[in-house]
């Protein structure tokens, strides 16, 4: 058995309140729990999104209802709430811009806007960029003028990597997060997916892109899941929409490269707990680890998860280390691999 600390997923989609027929904080924190994390921060692309005191307060009271392990919640940056969202910084894990098209109705464009929030978030909590190709080098040369710290979500590209490498050779305080998903899958997957689940933001990349985050690996600050379910019909309908789910597969696929030797668990650990619990200030979870059968040897199998999305891009895909046993705060949530912990158990770490 091997012991781990508690996971923390920085990036993670729980569709509640406005789209609970895709997930919501009592499945979503279940497969959480289930893929070890005891520690979750939820995107603010709800519906109604997550923007100013009033939605702030109807998500938290969702979350807070509904939660099995612990959460933090950010608020999304619009053109109109600068001054709004600086006020309610104190209880959210960040400011989160969305600085290209994806799901939602988040997508900020205007530089005064993006500026504006850069010039006024306070410094204590992060500020965290959905921001591709150019956009990337745009929001990381503002954050440097403002001499403002940024996480960067989901980065996916050779192009993009080598430029937060060269931020950080000099000086510029950037971290990043890197996905399972575009650590495992490329474009040439595609196929197989399908042209409605294979859908994603940022899209699959290509294959020299994928090796670029393995040859970078001591530039990824963070593993995120960047758990975003969308249900089947959704995905094989006319227009699905983008995102995977995450949660239940993410440490399986890590460990199968730890077992492979891509990566040592000194590294998994690194970056799947004590990197993101120093990037988002999150105080430590006492009385909180894991235990990991980590010779288990197992295929993906939706069916067996507890995301109510009930798919996987990953399905059938070998993975190792099961996941037997969770303490959070000092109970068991996960015994014999079964989830125990009530919704309601979870706490807000920024409430
Ligand atoms: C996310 C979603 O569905 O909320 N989709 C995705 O493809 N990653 C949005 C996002 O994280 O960009
Ligand atoms: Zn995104
Ligand atoms: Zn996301």
């Amino acid at each position: 058995m091997l012991t781990l600390p508690g996971l923390i997923d920085p990036h993670v989609h729980m569709r509640e309140p406005g789209a609970t027929h895709k997930e919501d904080w009592a499945s979503g924190t279940a497969a959480a729990l289930a893929g070890g994390f005891t520690l979750v921060l939820a995107m603010p692309n709800t519906h109604p999104p997550v923007v100013d005191a009033r939605s702030l307060a109807a998500a938290q009271a969702a979350a807070m209802a509904g939660a099995r392990c612990d959460f933090g919640l950010y608020l999304g940056g619009t053109v109109d709430n600068v001054k709004q969202a600086a006020g309610l910084a104190g209880r959210t894990a960040g400011l989160k811009l969305y600085l290209d098209q994806t799901y939602g109705p988040l997508r900020l464009d205007e530089l005064t806007a993006i500026a504006a929030h850069l010039a006024h978030w306070p410094p204590a909590r992060p500020i965290v960029a959905h921001a591709e190709g150019r956009s990337l080098a745009m929001v990381m040369a503002l954050a440097h003028l403002h001499r403002r710290r940024l996480h960067v979500a989901h980065l996916s590209r050779a192009d993009e990597i080598a430029l937060v490498r060269l931020a950080k050779q000099r000086g510029w305080r950037v971290t990043c997060e890197v996905t399972p998903h575009h650590l495992f899958l490329c474009e040439e997957d595609l196929p197989a997916l399908g042209p409605g689940r294979g859908e994603v933001r940022p899209r699959l990349a290509s294959r020299a892109d994928q090796q670029a985050l393995w040859k970078n690996l001591e530039v990824i600050d963070c593993f995120a899941s960047d758990h975003a379910p969308h249900t089947l019909a959704e995905k094989d309908g006319p227009t699905p929409p983008p995102g995977f789910p995450g949660l239940e597969t993410a440490l399986g696929l890590l460990l199968g490269a730890v077992h492979e030797r891509r990566l040592t668990r000194t590294m998994l650990v690194e970056r799947m707990a004590s990197n993101p619990r120093r990037i988002f200030g999150l105080r430590a979870q006492p009385q909180t680890s894991l235990e990991v059968d980590e010779r288990a040897r197992w295929e993906v199998r939706a069916a067996e998860m507890h995301s109510r999305c009930a798919w996987s891009p990953f399905e059938g895909y070998p993975v190792r280390g099961r996941v037997t046993r969770v303490v959070l705060r000092g109970h068991e949530v996960v015994r014999d691999g079964e989830v125990r912990a009530a919704p309601g158990y979870g706490r807000n770490v920024f409430g």
